[in-house]
């Protein structure tokens, strides 16, 4: 007669002997136990950073690993030991942090059930223990709990997140945007009813789309008593990511509402002008043309240099981010940049080397410096009649 129960324990230490790689541990209540995971061996599992994990039927973009590697240096700069991914998809963005930072508690929600069995999956094949899932509302657990860190990665706007996100978190606040249309004045009533602000298509849109970003968080920060303290805002392909630190206080709250203004733009010849107050001249002061206003915006800083440093620390070997990261420190703190190309497109004439024009704004006394929201931009805190007499003189070198 067979034995049932020896071929039966046969069977379990061969296979956990042959097999250790399927077991994972999981936490219930306090004590951990082996947990078996099921799969397809013909699953191909992704990889990201320090995670193996799938992601059927749920969404996943590669091209944002390079968002993710700069989210996991900042939660480890910063010694966050509590972080929330709201919006998890296949929770890749949160068990990176968990596993790659190794802090206290990470929690990853999402509101679709297929999600949310896939984070749970993705948790129990990486064996992590400091990870919970939850398949929730985002805000309405944002409204019910305080998280030290709120990480916001929504499909498009994050404008309908971002009140019950600034209630919720205690310390940092990190928001991606892929709605870089009506962020940065392409779709114009479209930004105007998410963003409560008026965002205006210039040649420094994507500067426009972050500042309008952070103008939006700023004041939803407000109404909670908070202040907000960016430490890294930059746009790059088709999103515009911001980091920021927040402190509870209503006199640093009004503070951070006095960085909020406006931009008188020109649409002729290309100048701006800052406005802390709602009083627009309505004539350039460079060409006497119709100006444009947009705005309310963020100001105020938008890079923290000692941060960015730290941040690069844990890049090494990670090119593009390094590269990215370097320019965002090195940036000047004068809101917008003007675009060397448009600029000779508009006085007929050849673009010479842009490091030309910047040298010669430079000798003149002018703070210069590139940035990373445009390969040909200058950001400078020279108005556009000294960036174009700095184009000419560069011009008039070049052809001579
Ligand atoms: C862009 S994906 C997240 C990508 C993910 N953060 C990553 O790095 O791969 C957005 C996710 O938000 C989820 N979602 C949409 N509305 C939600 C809501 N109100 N509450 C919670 N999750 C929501 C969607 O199901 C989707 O999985």
């Amino acid at each position: 007669m067979i034995n049932f129960f020896s071929a039966y324990t046969k069977t379990f230490f061969f296979e956990w002997r042959h097999n250790l790689n399927r077991y994972r541990p999981i936490k219930l209540g306090e004590r951990l136990y082996p947990a078996y995971i099921f799969f397809n061996e013909r699953m191909n599992y992704l990889r990201e950073g320090a995670i193996s994990f799938e992601a059927q039927n749920v969404f996943y973009n590669p091209t944002m690993k390079l968002n993710r590697d700069i989210c996991v240096a900042s939660v480890k700069s910063l010694g966050i030991y509590d972080y929330l991914d709201a919006l998890s998809a296949s929770g890749i963005r949160g068990l990176r942090v968990a596993k790659e930072v190794g802090i206290e508690k990470v929690v990853l929600n999402d509101i679709s059930p297929q999600a949310y069995q896939c984070i749970k999956r993705n948790i129990v094949l990486n064996g992590l223990t400091n990870c919970l899932a939850i398949c929730c509302n985002a805000n309405a657990l944002m409204h019910k709990r305080h998280f030290q860190a709120v990480d916001l990665d929504p499909f498009g706007s994050p404008s309908p997140f971002i009140a019950a996100a600034a209630r919720s978190a205690l310390a940092y606040l990190m928001i991606t945007a892929t709605d870089t249309a009506p962020l940065c004045g392409a779709h114009f009533n479209s930004g105007r009813r998410k963003y409560l602000a008026n965002p205006v298509k210039t040649d420094y849109h994507k500067e426009m789309g972050a500042r309008i970003l952070l103008g939006l968080t700023a004041r939803e920060l407000a109404r909670q008593d908070k202040a907000m303290f960016p430490l890294l805002t930059y746009a790059v392909e088709h999103y515009v990511r911001i980091c920021l630190g927040i402190k509870r206080s209503a006199k640093l709250a009004d503070e951070s509402l006095d960085k909020l203004g406006y931009v008188e733009h020109c649409r002729v010849c290309g100048s701006f002008n800052i406005l802390k107050e709602t009083s627009p001249k309505g004539k350039c002061i460079g060409c006497s043309s119709a100006t444009v206003l947009a705005g309310p915006l963020w100001l105020g800083n938008i890079q923290e240099r000692d941060f960015i440093n730290q941040c690069l620390k844990h890049l090494k070997g990670m090119e593009r981010a390094t590269r990215l990261l370097e320019t965002c420190a090195s940036e000047d703190e004068v809101p917008f940049y003007y675009d060397h190309h448009s600029i000779c497109d508009r006085l007929g004439l050849t673009p010479s080397k842009i490091d030309r024009v910047m040298d010669l704004l430079r000798e003149s006394g002018w703070k210069v410096t590139r940035t990373h929201f445009a390969g040909l931009g200058i950001k400078t805190d020279a108005a556009i009649n000294d960036v174009e007499a700095a184009i000419k003189a560069a011009s008039l070198n070049h052809n001579s």
